[in-house]
């Protein structure tokens, strides 16, 4: 007896399993028997039984004949926790889909006759990862059905439909290949229109998940959308060589022209006092006096409001009472290490061509004015698209997201509201655990490198399906592999993120 290697795989839409074993291919088709409810004069469960059993023995009796050396049938019952369900499998060698599907409609006939219209047949609706699958076992020149229990591979050996429908198009941005696969064929993209609602990229330390936000960058520029890099180590104005972009470092007095503080602060000072609010805990009494501050600010007048803060928060005024001066003293030294950051010492230009906007956190060394002007930045970039200022299409990717999206606060609910300006996010953390369950819900893509503590892989599984085989490879996947589930597709890719893509100019990705 000779046990052969053999492949499945499944179509979903017609709900056929294509089973490659050797030089035979074989096309499968499961249908449910359902029995009718009431078909029974009497329903004691015994009798139903007896019914059942004997409905089979008809069943696999006529079966018998019909079969052949190229048409087989199986009759098998799963007892799962919900119950019994008793399939019929037909499958076919050699046959033409149609062929396959004409049978199984034949069979629901057969069915209807000898269950004498008490029961009926349905298409398995799910086959999922705990399929079952028929392997052809060879005795000499004959096959013989065995039934097993097996787990489909995650990989896909010929991409799935849905690949090549949504995932591959022209204006798909370009990761990688799909494993194991490698050339060509294989290479996979996601959708340019995924970005706005959102993207989460998850891994341990090591794992790729630079490599990875950088080559989705690559991507999104090549694809005429604005990327700004809130880059927290420091790391991308290297990484991205083959795409326009530029570098600013907030330590240095870079600022953007055409996007300031100054006209957030003019239309929307209560949005600019909420940042800070969140994300320097200040007491009631100094977001108070922030306002009033703020409230006598005049773009026109004062021009740098970092200046003029400065000022208004040192000297107070005459009349001013004494927990007032108290507060003020407070909300000085909270502010102080941010208003240090010199302001406006040159001026970086952007063209009109999408480009990456590279912002080098790494040399502002106090974390907790890093973490501020991360979340002032975000706010000033959401309110400058929410009020048409900045018309592209744009992404702002987030690295070491932890220090940036811990808590439920004001940039946390941004992530929710911005998709309808067409304002995408790509959150980048090694845990998953420490951002905010809204952050969680509101990446509808996850591409996820390996992760090794059950801790975050707990939080992952709660917030997304991931089938149990896939879920077991997550520990072990090496660096800038990935598994990438996205909402809208019922199985996840195993992907290589192609890291030479960042050498490659864009008219390289076809
Ligand atoms: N797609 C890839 N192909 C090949 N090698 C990769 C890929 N991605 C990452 N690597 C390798 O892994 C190393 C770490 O990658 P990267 O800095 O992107 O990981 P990270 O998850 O961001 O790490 P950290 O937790 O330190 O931020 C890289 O220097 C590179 O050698
Ligand atoms: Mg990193």
């Amino acid at each position: 007896m000779r046990l052969l290697h053999f492949v499945a795989r499944l179509d979903k839409r017609l709900g056929l399993l294509e089973i490659d074993a050797g030089k035979d291919r074989f096309l499968a088709k499961l249908i449910r028997l359902v029995r009718k409810a009431n078909t029974l004069s009497s329903e004691s469960e015994g009798e139903v039984m007896d019914e059942n059993a004997a409905f089979i023995e008809r069943l696999v009796h006529v079966l018998s004949k019909r079969a052949s050396r190229d048409l087989m049938y199986v009759v098998f019952t799963i007892v799962g926790h919900r119950g019994l369900s008793t399939y019929l499998t037909v499958i076919a060698r050699g046959s033409s889909k149609d062929d396959v599907l004409k049978e199984a409609e034949v069979l629901g006939e057969v069915v209807g006759t000898l269950a004498d219209g008490g029961i009926e047949v349905r298409d398995n609706e799910r086959i999922s990862s705990q399929l079952l699958v028929i392997p052809m076992r060879a005795t000499g020149n004959d096959f013989v059905a065995e039934l097993h229990q097996i787990e489909v591979e995650p990989r896909s050996y010929e991409p799935s439909p849905l690949i090549s429908s949504s995932s591959r198009g022209a204006n798909g941005i370009y990761l990688g290949h799909l494993l194991p696969g490698e050339g060509e064929e294989d290479s996979f993209s996601i959708p340019r229109d995924s970005i706005f609602r959102h993207i989460a990229i998850f891994g341990t330390t090591g794992s790729g998940k630079t490599t990875t936000a950088a080559v989705l960058s690559r991507g999104m520029v090549c694809k005429g959308i604005t990327v700004f890099i809130l880059d927290w180590h420091g790391e991308y104005g290297a990484k991205l060589r083959s795409i326009p972009k530029v570098v600013l470092e907030p330590a240095k007095g870079d600022y953007l022209d055409g996007l300031t503080i100054e006209e957030l602060i003019s239309k929307d000072p209560q949005g600019f006092v909420d940042i800070l609010d969140a994300s320097l805990d200040l007491t009631p009494a100094q977001s108070f006096i922030l306002t009033r501050i703020l409230e006598g600010y005049d773009q026109d007048k004062h021009g740098d409001v970092w200046n003029f803060l400065n000022d208004r928060l040192r000297r107070g005024s005459f009349s001013e009472a004494v927990w007032e001066r108290e507060s003020r003293l407070a909300l000085y030294r909270k502010l102080r290490q941010l208003l240090a950051l010199p302001s406006k010492r040159r001026k970086v230009e952007v063209s009109d061509e999408p480009l990456a906007i590279v912002i080098d956190l790494s040399s502002i060394s106090n974390t907790r004015v890093r973490r501020t002007y991360t979340h002032l930045m975000i706010k000033l970039i959401a309110f400058y698209m929410q009020h048409g200022l900045w018309r592209r299409d744009t992404a702002i990717v987030v690295d070491e997201a932890h220090n940036v999206l811990n808590e439920e606060g004001p940039i946390s609910l941004l992530i929710s509201e911005v998709r309808k300006w067409r304002l995408g996010f790509v959150i980048v953390t090694q845990s998953p655990s420490f951002v905010t369950t809204n952050v969680m819900k509101n990446t509808n893509t996850k591409i996820i490198h390996a992760i090794k503590s059950s801790m975050d892989l707990t939080a992952l599984s709660k917030s997304l399906f991931i089938p149990r085989e896939i879920e077991e490879r997550i520990p072990f996947l090496s660096p800038g592999q990935a598994v990438v589930a996205i909402a809208e597709h019922e199985w996840p890719f195993l992907v290589k993120i192609d890291a030479t893509a960042l050498e490659k100019p864009c008219r390289e990705d076809g």
